[in-house]
């Protein structure tokens, strides 16, 4: 950053200025698309997390007529924290999908402009700069950027890491692990102010059990700290034998008052570019103050009066969603079995669009250095990917890619990663 921009902005504002390998490659991706037909020889983008699953399914949901329709109440102001519609379709969906013992109350429900929002808005309403925030890593780059960044928060992380333990098992989350950093926060003098769980996680697909989660909750009531947890993929559970625990089904939460979820429709309904994000919360005042917040925050009425439409469809929704998941499963299958006939090691994930694959054998040498450089190289072969130092990840040479596109774009996306790092493999031999 130049010294006349560090002039113009804020000390806050010239730190969230982004300048990294990462944005200027995803721009470059922005500007030379991939399209089978179109353009064949456009990067592919294995690095945001969308799904293309089921996008014919709700192109043709929408076109029906009731869902995209125009009347002048949308050119006026409205309930931004959530048209009484839309927040009563979503209380149902989350009670049939996530809670039926445990009825999810529309009252308690905020709509926002997607889940970052909901984050930020949370951050905002619970915690003061400078406050001490727990969150496991490696993590999707959004929640480190929202609590950090933007919030000012000191996080604190729990680095989950690549070494196996004695079951075989890698970057697994411990309570006494999260504890001990809870105590190594407090004793630099911090209000330690909240723990954050993205479950299903990103990037790395895990699912976590409900005694971990009730374990994690008491640790939190013991130490009045939030539990924020966001369960945007709640409902891209691919592995048919693995149950999604969320706190919603929780019947007694040990501090309901700081217990706090976050889901939406960018994922489970692949309706990213929607910008539909709900909070769920008990807390009274928390509520109050989410609303006052969502003034700028808000998505538009016409498009909440669609997803409400959308979710009051119970016969679409019951089509949907295992239809997505089961999807999801058979992309994910075919992605792990060619990385691992390749000899890539993929861990093992549950749930959403994405796999943790382990391209450490292939570094010139084991720093994040070495990984920008596989990374830029990816890029030159045409594959723009996330990896793991974007990420929070203390291990060099992990990757996540997305497996939830057209089949075409996956094959082919996974075809020239392959191609690099059989090229880097062949000549780390021949040297
Ligand atoms: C865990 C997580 N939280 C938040 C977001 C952002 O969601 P939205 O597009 O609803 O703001 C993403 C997107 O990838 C995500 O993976």
């Amino acid at each position: 950053m130049s010294e006349k921009d560090t002039d113009l902005l804020s000390q806050r504002g010239s730190e969230s200025f982004p300048e990294s390998a990462i944005l200027s490659s995803y721009n470059k991706y922005l500007s030379n698309p991939f399209h089978a037909k179109d353009n064949p020889k456009g990067i592919i983008n294995l690095g945001t997390a969308i799904t293309r699953t089921m996008e014919d399914e709700i192109k043709v949901r929408m076109m029906q007529g009731d869902a995209l329709r125009y009347g002048v109440e949308y050119q006026h102001y409205y309930n931004y924290s959530g048209i009484e519609d839309l927040r009563k379709a979503t209380a149902d969906i989350l009670t049939r999908q996530l809670a039926p013992d445990n009825p999810v109350s529309p009252d308690d429900l905020i709509v926002m402009n997607g889940a970052y929002s909901c984050m930020e808005s949370l951050s905002y309403a619970l915690m003061d700069p400078g406050d001490a925030v727990i969150m496991p890593t490696p993590v999707y780059p959004g929640v480190f950027k929202t609590f950090h960044g933007r919030s000012r928060l000191d996080i604190h992380p729990v680095a989950l890491r690549a070494k196996p333990d004695s079951e075989g098992r890698t970057f697994q989350l411990r309570v006494e692990e999260v504890e001990a950093k809870v105590n190594e926060a407090k004793a630099t003098g911090r209000r330690v102010r909240a723990f954050i769980l993205v479950n299903p996680q990103n990037p790395l697909g895990e699912v976590y059990p409900p005694d971990l989660l009730l374990d994690l909750l008491n640790l939190c009531a013991k130490h009045k700290m939030h539990f924020i947890c966001n369960e945007l993929y709640a409902m891209s559970v691919y592995d048919a034998d693995v149950a999604f625990h969320s706190l919603l089904a929780f019947k007694e939460l040990p501090d309901p008052d700081r217990t706090h979820v976050i889901w939406g429709m960018s994922k489970d309904f692949g309706l990213a570019g929607f910008r539909v994000g709900v909070v769920h919360t008990r807390s009274a005042p928390v509520k109050k103050c989410l609303v006052e917040l969502v003034n700028s925050m808000c998505t538009p009425h016409l498009i909440q009066k669609a997803c409400a439409v959308l979710l009051q469809d119970k016969a679409w929704c019951d089509m949907f969603i295992p239809t997505h998941k089961r999807r999801l499963g058979i992309l994910h299958r075919k992605c792990v079995a060619k990385l691992e006939n390749a000899g890539v090691a993929v861990r093992r994930g549950e749930g959403g669009f994405f796999v943790w694959v382990d391209f450490s054998p292939f570094l010139k040498d084991h720093t994040a250095e070495a990984e920008t450089e596989l990374f830029l190289e990816l890029m030159e072969g045409g594959t723009f990917t996330r990896c793991g130092s974007d990420m929070s990840c203390q291990d060099p040479g992990w990757f996540r890619l997305i497996f939830s596109l057209s089949e075409i774009e996956l094959e082919e996306g996974l075809n020239r990663i392959l191609k690099v790092l059989q090229n880097r493999a062949s000549k780390q031999i021949l040297t």
